[in-house]
């Protein structure tokens, strides 16, 4: 090599070297610094902005032929995984960070798997030392201990990102009572055939067992329904996330064509008006009178009544040990160490975020293979409201509570077993094969999810 080369090698590592060093410094966090700034500050220097934001400002090396190929895979698989956005934004504003994503970064400190071990001393500069670990993690349980209180949990369980349900929200009991009413009424569909119970059963688990509800005339939709139990702990309603309130979510399924199939609101109202007694009823309560606000706001306040506290799950997170069986116990412990407690966090234990279906492998193609069947409307998730492509196939997440009632499972409705329904999420969520042992844990913690309705434990007339 000619000694110009060598020296242009040289100036070239010392450039990149000073680079790393002068970041790492730059970035270093004084503990004088308010929290949220600190742990911006480590996030920075770890790289996780670079990797995990859509536009992420590149290293100035990041040009170079080899590490360009390499950051843009980094970045692409990176965005695809995680978006650090909202919470960057969060902490900017003093805001509560959203508990998946708390979950989801205690988790890789935790495991020790970011910033990706195999880049960081190449181009990325700085990796995660054991302090600034430590300072995340303790800001991780601060932040928590501010924004969710888990006041219902015995104290080794207080800093879990799953908590326990508590045994009401509140509601209004007169109009919730009009609510239960409205919700069994076939008079909310076209041809008097249909109430929300035909799909969401209250002793079907909330749901009505099958792949896709048949609504109106015989007629099928195209996602598998969800369960009603709970969905007042859900950030959004539906698959897509499309209704913000479940008042908004129940001004959905009668109007819907497949489902109840009326023409308008004004409809149900001229009908339910020529019911002397329930409109006496119902202006008491809503003195405005029946109207599509009101309707939906009795259902929502009905809904509101439906949250299942007393799992033995839940017992066991408040203190009694006997609570769960030896067996569930241990199918708690591999929930958390296949990541499964990140996703599916928070009381419901999922509902909080849009996650891609086939996180680490390709969960569409496979089905594909085994069904057939192409690819549907459906399973365009997240992005039919958004049109982002990185939303495509995106669902907001299930939550977990009751899970052994409310097969079949996934928004398809195509997995029939809770079992394969958890190692299915093993391998395309985490990107791990369980075994079947393992598999038979989880289930069988899953089976600890099933709470009580009104003192009562849930049950599902289906399986009888
Ligand atoms: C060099 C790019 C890179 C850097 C730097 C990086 N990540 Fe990642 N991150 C990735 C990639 C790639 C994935 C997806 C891993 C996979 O699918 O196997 C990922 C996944 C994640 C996930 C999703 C959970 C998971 O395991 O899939 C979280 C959370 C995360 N990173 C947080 C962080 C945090 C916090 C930092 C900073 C300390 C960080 N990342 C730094 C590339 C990066
Ligand atoms: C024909 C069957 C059918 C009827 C009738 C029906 N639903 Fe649904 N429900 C579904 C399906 C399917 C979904 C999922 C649709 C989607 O995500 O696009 C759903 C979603 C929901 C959700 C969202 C749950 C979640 O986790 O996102 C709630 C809440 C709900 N329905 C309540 C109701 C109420 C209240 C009524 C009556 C006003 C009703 N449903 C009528 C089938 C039905
Ligand atoms: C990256 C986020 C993520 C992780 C990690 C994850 N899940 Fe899921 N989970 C989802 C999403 C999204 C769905 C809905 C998938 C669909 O409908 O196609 C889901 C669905 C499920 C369902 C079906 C629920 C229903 O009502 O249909 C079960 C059971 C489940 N997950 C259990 C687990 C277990 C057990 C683990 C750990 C091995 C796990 N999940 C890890 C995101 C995740």
């Amino acid at each position: 090599m000619k000694t110009s080369s060598k020296i242009i090698i040289a100036a070239i590592c010392v450039v990149v070297v000073c680079a790393i060093v002068y970041r790492a410094v730059n970035t270093t966090p004084s503990k004088s610094m308010p929290a949220d700034e600190r742990v911006a500050k480590i996030l920075d220097s770890g790289g996780c902005i670079d990797c995990h934001t859509a536009e992420p400002s590149l290293p100035f090396y990041a040009n170079w032929p080899i590490a360009k190929s390499v950051i843009t895979k980094d970045i692409v698989d990176g965005y695809k995984a995680f978006d650090i956005e909202p919470m960057l934004v969060a902490l900017g504003s003093g805001e509560a960070v959203n508990e998946v994503d708390l979950a989801k970064v205690e988790k890789t400190v935790l495991d020790g798997t970011m910033p990706l071990a195999k880049y960081y001393l190449v181009h990325w500069g700085s990796s995660l030392t054991k302090k600034k670990a430590a300072v995340l993690l303790d800001w991780i349980r601060d932040h928590r201990a501010r924004f969710y209180p888990n006041t219902l949990a015995a104290p080794e369980f207080a800093n879990e990102s799953v908590r326990p349900v508590p045994d009401a929200v509140e509601y209004d009991p007169a109009k919730a009572e009009l609510g239960y009413r409205l919700y069994h009424d076939t008079r909310l569909s076209a041809d008097g055939t249909i109430s929300c119970a035909t799909c969401h059963g209250l002793n079907t688990g909330g749901v009505d067992n099958l792949k896709y509800s048949e609504g109106i005339g015989g007629q099928l939709g195209g996602v598998n329904a969800p369960t009603v139990y709970n969905a007042v702990f859900n950030f959004a309603q539906f698959w897509d996330g499309r209704a913000a309130t479940l008042a908004d979510q129940a001004a959905g399924p009668p109007l819907n064509p497949v489902e109840m199939g009326c023409k308008s609101f004004d409809e149900i109202v001229a009908r339910l008006s020529k019911d002397r007694a329930f409109v006496k009823e119902f202006t008491a309560a809503y003195p405005e009178g029946l109207s599509q606000a009101t309707i939906t706001d009795a259902i929502e306040q009905f809904e509101r009544t439906l949250v299942t506290p007393n799992s033995p799950f839940d017992l066991y997170l408040k203190g009694d040990k006997t609570a769960m069986t030896a067996d569930q116990i241990k199918g708690f412990e591999l929930f958390k160490e296949y990541s499964c407690a990140t996703c599916h966090a928070g009381v419901n234990m999922g509902g909080l975020s849009y996650e891609l279906m086939g996180q680490r492998a390709d969960y569409f193609k496979d089905r594909e293979l085994q069904e057939k069947s192409g690819l549907t409307d459906g399973d365009n998730g997240r992005w039919a409201q958004t049109g982002i492509e990185r939303d495509r196939f995106r669902f907001r997440t299930p939550g977990l509570r009751n899970v052994a009632l409310t097969y079949p499972y996934y928004h398809d409705g195509s997995v029939k077993t809770l079992e394969e329904a958890v190692s299915m999420m093993a391998r395309y969520q985490v990107g791990e094969e369980l075994t079947e042992e393992q598999v038979a844990s989880i289930t069988d913690f899953l089976h600890a999810l099933t709470g009580q309705y009104k003192g009562v434990t849930l049950v599902n007339d289906n399986m009888k």
